[in-house]
């Protein structure tokens, strides 16, 4: 540890708790669903106002808000040296259609507490401050998840991005456009000098040991995949067994070798199939066209490659057994990322100065993060939820835990401000 940057210098400035928890049970009213979870879809009028409130209410504590040409939003709060490229801090405030309280939004509004923090105790900063809600991270409407820290980081095309449509065919640059949200800055050209995400650990490592800190080093590599498998439409009465082309049975065998493969290339591969669309989905009428998604995931981009290898060749043997046409594409690929070894490390002293038992950890999720490695120095702040679970309507977590994490963010990037 470096003694030049040792707690003294960042002081005792701490986030206010019960305002961070305010803010997650406000926000939680837009998209807000009867069993307490949010049904937030990027870019949805629910987004709309999750993203004015957030302008709203950076503002109201002093900072200036933008977007840029994706309507990733940046609120700015000045630095002494207002030339320097800022310390930003984000995550995203989308969800899932089950989603949770606190997936992505944890970190904006922890973002929001530190602000609110160097706010209320009139803390001067060299760097400016910056809090950035990210546009599309879910996935979930428009894929690939992660796509506007894709579009900053240049992992993808500005253009690819808008023309990208949800399942319903409405593009998103249209959508982006109508809720008001395409800016002018072009994506990407926003200056960063770190970025620091806290985010909730979606995973069940940290309660389980009774840690409060993950000290998230790096994240897993991610591939996905649409297959579309084709047979013939055909009558449930009068078809015999033997001259169907039923595309659901075989799509059903190859949603099991997703399965088979995954629990063969362990102990962490996982691979997941989430999306499945029958058609035409008619009770008297044997499927004639299934689409499905695939989702491997492993730390070891290797095993990611193993897996692919497997369910093409599995995938290929089944639909010619069947008599059926096979179309697979990779439509997302993203290596597995280690974060930047300072970055971590001021994680690690802010979690020790403030007394909090910690573990480093590898995602499971994705997260903007992994794209903003790419381009700045990175690292994130796990917390603990209730029972590992996420992407579900009763994610949960501790305001304390929360706090605790915000308060890692907080000394992290003081400490990264003093450093840079
Ligand atoms: C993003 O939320 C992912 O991990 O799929
Ligand atoms: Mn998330
Ligand atoms: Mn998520």
């Amino acid at each position: 540890m470096s003694m030049q940057y040792a707690s003294g210098a960042v002081g005792n400035v701490t986030v206010n708790g019960v305002k961070l928890w305010d803010d997650i049970l406000e926000t939680a009213r837009f998209g807000g669903t009867p069993k307490g979870g949010i049904k937030r879809l990027a870019l949805t009028e629910e987004d709309r106002q999750v993203r004015d409130w957030f302008v709203r209410t950076c503002e109201a504590l002093g900072c200036t808000v933008s977007h840029d040409s994706m309507g990733n939003q940046f609120a700015r709060r000045p630095g002494t040296e207002d030339t320097l490229p800022p310390i930003t801090m984000g995550s995203h405030l989308d969800t899932q259609p089950t989603g949770g309280k606190f997936d992505g939004i944890v970190g904006v509004l922890g973002g929001l507490a530190v602000l609110r923090a160097l706010q209320e105790t009139g803390r001067e900063t060299r760097h400016p401050i910056e809090l950035i809600n990210w546009t599309n991270e879910e996935g979930s409407r428009f894929s690939p998840a992660m796509l506007s820290s894709g579009v900053f980081a240049g992992v993808f095309t500005e253009q690819e991005a808008l023309d990208t449509k949800d399942r319903e065919g409405v593009r998103l640059g249209d959508v982006l456009e109508g809720i008001g949200y395409r800016g002018a800055e072009v994506c990407g050209a926003h200056p960063v000098a770190a970025y620091f995400e806290l985010h909730i650990e979606q995973g069940p490592i940290l309660e389980v040991e009774h840690k409060t800190i993950g000290i998230v080093t790096g994240v897993q590599g991610m591939r996905w995949y649409e297959v579309t498998l084709t047979g013939r439409d055909s009558h449930a009465g009068s078809t015999p067994m033997r001259l169907r082309a039923d595309a659901l049975v075989t799509a059903a065998r190859m949603i099991e070798a997703v399965q088979t493969i995954a629990l063969e290339h362990g102990p962490d591969a996982v691979g997941t199939v989430g999306l499945i669309e029958n058609r035409p989905n008619s009770r008297n009428v044997v499927p004639g066209e299934v689409f499905f998604t695939v989702d491997f995931r492993d730390p070891d981009d290797s095993i990611v490659q193993k897996m692919e290898d497997a369910f093409y060749a599995q995938a290929s043997e089944l639909a010619e057994k069947a008599g059926l046409t096979l179309e697979i594409a990779r439509v997302w690929d993203t290596p597995a990322v280690q974060f930047d070894p300072e970055c971590v490390a001021s994680v690690t002293r802010a979690a020790d100065t403030l007394g909090y038992p910690a573990r480093r950890i590898v995602s499971g999720a994705g997260h903007d993060a992994t794209y903003m490695a790419q381009v700045a120095p990175t690292a994130m702040i796990f917390v603990p939820c209730a029972g590992g679970l996420s992407h579900n309507e009763e994610e949960s977590a501790e305001p304390d835990d929360v706090t605790a994490g915000a308060n890692v963010l907080l000394r992290a990037v003081l400490e990264t401000d003093m450093r840079l």
